[in-house]
């Protein structure tokens, strides 16, 4: 079914929603920097809006819930006469199908998040009220071609979509001081439980040189921070064109049919790790204040990144490396490729090489046949590791994965619940600790916002109401920190800016401290 919206109606108004990981948020930022371009508007209200998109994420039962009731919401409201333009994008379609478009028929178009740069294209269709079949209406990778990894993402039609926005900064919201980059799309790794190979494809890595353009540009336009995106973000390996010349001298292909000068190639022009990456980025753009990464891959994490990360002063000492489980049997059914005991020779060789590193990381409870005695081993694994913080999570079948084939969804949900809230409950313990060692110390602080309880209706109570003004933001080990300051015009000055500040309190997720006045930026 399609849906006309009278042409002559002007510009048309888009409501997109963003649900999800990182990746996704970087996607919407695209998605609305491209789409501008071309005239249409970005508003807040869905209810008053021309085109409703959503970006989806499929990671969970739970986040395709929530956009499927949203969807359901909005066929109501189209079968009573509303006219709009409904379109889905992201990993749900991509991992669903075409068959979405019959199971909503409300649904305007699916788009999946390896085909974006199709996306204009559609929803220039649909708001022409186009009666297009099912497979015009969705854009897919499919089992099609699962991109290959030999496929260069130079030749790639997203590394435009990605560079659009460096070499076009007038779309790019000035406002954000803290900036994504892409290094890597997709990912190779297979862990049993997880639809992203599925839904993004095989991992492709970007060009290094587009990373460094892109990431200047972002700083010319006010970026202050960088985090640097990936599946398995330390896996970043560029291996560079090679061509040969006349004289039968191996040198770099710099374009189509051109090779540079025929000095003998040293290894940079072969290879660029991820080590490497960070070093030119850091190097190439001293703008970038703050340069982050997520998410790392525990594996195959060599010293060279960890060493970079020490010897790189705006490289952050934070590294985020989900174990998952604390079980070997379970981390063995999960595919993750390594062992409790390697993890752990990771976190203390990154402790031994980066003393002040903060670790975080995702684990997932109620993996199929886990056990109080898996449970434990992660509540253990937990206490060694002291992580400032981990995201936990349910264990959700996901269709298309092999541990939905291959594995009852056997444990009860009661001890699902009952271990995610005691893993709760000890991380909270000792983030508290980490934060607390903190007290006395002066930490620099990337002003990022007015603190939730200064901000109108947020219903949010921090642990202090001092009753001034009160700034939040991150220490780069990504702490949260708050400060009072004086003044509105303080408040504005200082946001966006790095400042020091003396941590006088904490709380497990929290450090509070006084500003530095005469701040020295980090
Ligand atoms: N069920 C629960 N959690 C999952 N994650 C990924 N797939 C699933 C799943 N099927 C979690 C992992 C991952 C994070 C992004 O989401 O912990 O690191
Ligand atoms: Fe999913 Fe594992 Fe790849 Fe992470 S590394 S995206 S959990 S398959």
């Amino acid at each position: 079914m399609t849906n006309s919206i009278k042409q002559s109606s002007g510009i048309k108004n888009i409501y997109l929603e963003t649900f999800g990981c990182q990746m996704n948020e970087l996607d919407s930022e695209l998605v609305q920097d491209q789409l501008s371009a071309l005239g249409y508007a970005f508003e807040g209200d869905r209810a008053s809006a021309d085109v409703v998109l959503f970006n989806t994420c499929s990671v969970r039962e739970q986040a395709e819930n929530k956009v499927l009731s949203r969807i359901g919401e909005l066929g109501i409201e189209k079968r009573e006469g509303r006219e709009v333009v409904i379109g889905m994008l992201g990993c749900l379609p991509e991992r669903e199908g075409k068959k979405l478009l019959g199971t909503y028929p409300q649904l305007d178009f699916i788009c999946g998040p390896s085909e974006l740069d199709h996306l204009p294209t559609m929803l220039h269709n649909a708001v022409l009220g186009e009666r297009l079949s099912a497979s015009e209406r969705s854009a897919l990778q499919g089992n099609r071609s699962r991109r290959s990894t030999a496929l260069s993402a130079a030749d790639d039609n997203l590394e435009l979509l990605d560079l659009a926005r460096a070499f076009n900064p007038d779309h790019r919201r000035s406002s954000d001081k803290s900036a994504y980059v892409r290094i890597t799309r997709g990912c190779n790794k297979f862990c049993t439980y997880c639809v992203v190979p599925n839904t993004r494809g095989a991992e492709v890595h970007r060009p290094p040189d587009a990373i460094i353009e892109e990431c200047r540009q972002l700083v010319q336009t006010g970026a202050v921070e960088i985090t640097l995106l990936g599946q398995t973000v330390n896996h970043y390996r560029y291996t560079h064109d090679i061509a040969v010349n006349d004289e039968g001298i191996e040198v770099p292909q710099i374009g189509p049919g051109l090779t540079a000068f025929s000095k003998p190639l040293d290894e940079s022009q072969r290879i660029t790790t991820f080590a490497n990456l960070l070093k030119r980025i850091h190097d190439e753009v001293p703008g970038v204040q703050r340069l982050r990464f997520v998410t790392s891959y525990p594996k195959d994490f060599g010293n060279d990144i960890l060493e970079v990360i020490r010897d790189c002063p705006r490289i952050c000492n934070y590294l985020h490396v989900p174990a998952q489980s604390g079980s070997n049997r379970i981390l063995k059914l999960m595919n993750r490729g390594y062992t409790v005991e390697e993890y752990l020779e990771f976190i203390e060789r990154a402790r031994t090489i980066i003393p002040d590193v903060e670790i975080a990381g995702d684990i997932i409870v109620g993996f199929p046949t886990e056990t109080e005695e898996d449970y434990k081993a992660t509540c253990d694994l937990i206490r060694k590791v002291r992580f400032k913080n981990n995201f936990v999570f349910h264990y959700s079948p996901r269709p298309g994965t092999v541990a939905i084939d291959r594995f009852e969804d056997n444990v009860p949900r009661e001890d699902k619940r009952r271990w995610l809230n005691a893993i709760l409950a000890l991380g909270s313990e000792i983030s508290g600790d980490v934060h607390k060692a903190y007290e006395g110390c002066k930490v620099g602080v990337f002003v990022e916002r007015l603190s939730p309880k200064m901000t109108k209706n947020s219903g949010v109570e921090l642990m202090w109401d001092s009753g001034k003004i009160q700034l939040s933001g991150r220490t780069q080990g990504d702490l949260i920190c708050v400060f009072d300051v004086d003044s509105e015009e303080m408040a504005n000055n200082l946001m966006g800016t790095i400042v020091d500040v003396v941590v006088t309190d904490s709380a497990p997720l929290l450090l509070q401290g006084n500003l530095v006045r005469d701040y020295v930026e980090r």
